[in-house]
């Protein structure tokens, strides 16, 4: 989905641009707070309408969905880059030995949780286009002593990988990110093994708000403009060949526009 005013090539130099500028700020000590805001522009609505403010929305972005738990088996560098809006790895029913993928995998949080939760008999790769994420998701790897992980450069619409290669893909507020979603559902359908699952995060808009409606709402590169509504990734999902879809409203990020748990099958033989 690109915006009138801009090509896809140009959102997707836009969005490359503004995650190595975070990627970089974090290894300058800047906080998860102040990255997170600063990559949002979100709407303020009232009774008379919507208008485009800058305004925090650090309870929809970043490490507080992620119990202390899994905080403390962390380096803190991965914490500090945490840019999703929900918690992958918490629904994802990840077994010992499986592998995963994990599409936008910034500074590493859901790879290195990921890798834990599969075992050493498992196996977790993150895929991400920017060039600055991947260095600081491997040295958070390095720093976090992990051994069955693997980040790879690439985009989430031709995955680095072949098919039927992963038990479970998942991924943290990066769809709505994607110039051609259709292309990363069917990415995600092809790397799958039979009877493989997704459980993704992503910001997710009510049915019923238009394009310009998402766009009032927030930026494209701040996760808000991009985003799918819950319709259009159920017929998406379908589409591509995924069965038992479902999307979950979890927390609203902006008015009509909702953090969400996306969960789907592919069929097995
Ligand atoms: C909002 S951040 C989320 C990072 C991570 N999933 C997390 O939860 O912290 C988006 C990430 O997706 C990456 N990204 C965005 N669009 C992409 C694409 N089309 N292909 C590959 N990576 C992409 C960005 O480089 C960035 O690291």
């Amino acid at each position: 989905m690109a915006s009138a005013s801009h090509t896809k090539e140009e959102l997707l130099d836009e969005v490359r641009q503004r995650y190595a500028w975070a990627a970089t700020a974090v290894g300058r000590g800047v906080s998860t707070t102040e990255v997170n805001d600063s990559l949002r522009v979100v709407a303020a609505c009232d009774s008379s309408g919507c208008g485009s403010v800058d305004v925090a929305v650090d309870e929809s972005f970043g490490a507080a969905f992620y119990d202390s738990d899994d905080q403390e088996v962390l380096p803190a560098e991965a914490i500090a880059a945490s840019l999703g809006c929900g918690n992958p790895t918490a629904v994802a029913e990840l077994r010992a030995g499986e592998k995963v993928l994990d599409l936008g995998s910034g500074g590493g949080i859901d790879v290195l949780l990921s890798a834990r939760r599969v075992g050493q008999t498992g196996f977790a790769y993150g895929v991400d286009m920017t060039d600055e994420m991947l260095e600081l998701a491997r040295a958070n790897a390095e720093k976090a002593g992990a051994t069955n992980v693997e980040f790879l450069k690439g985009t989430i619409e031709d995955v680095p990988l072949a098919g039927a290669s992963v038990d479970m893909v998942i991924s943290n507020c990066v769809i709505n990110l994607s110039v051609d979603k259709p292309k990363v559902l069917a990415e995600m359908y092809r790397v799958l093994v039979p009877g493989g699952r997704i459980g993704i995060s992503d910001v997710v808009a009510e049915n019923h708000l238009t394009a310009d409606d998402r766009a009032d709402r927030g930026s494209y590169v701040g996760c808000i403009a991009g985003a799918l509504s819950k319709q259009e990734y159920l017929t998406g999902l379908a589409e591509v060949g995924f069965v038992h879809a479902e999307v979950e409203f979890t927390h609203e990020a902006v008015p009509g526009m909702h953090g969400a748990i996306i969960r789907a099958t592919k069929p097995s033989a």
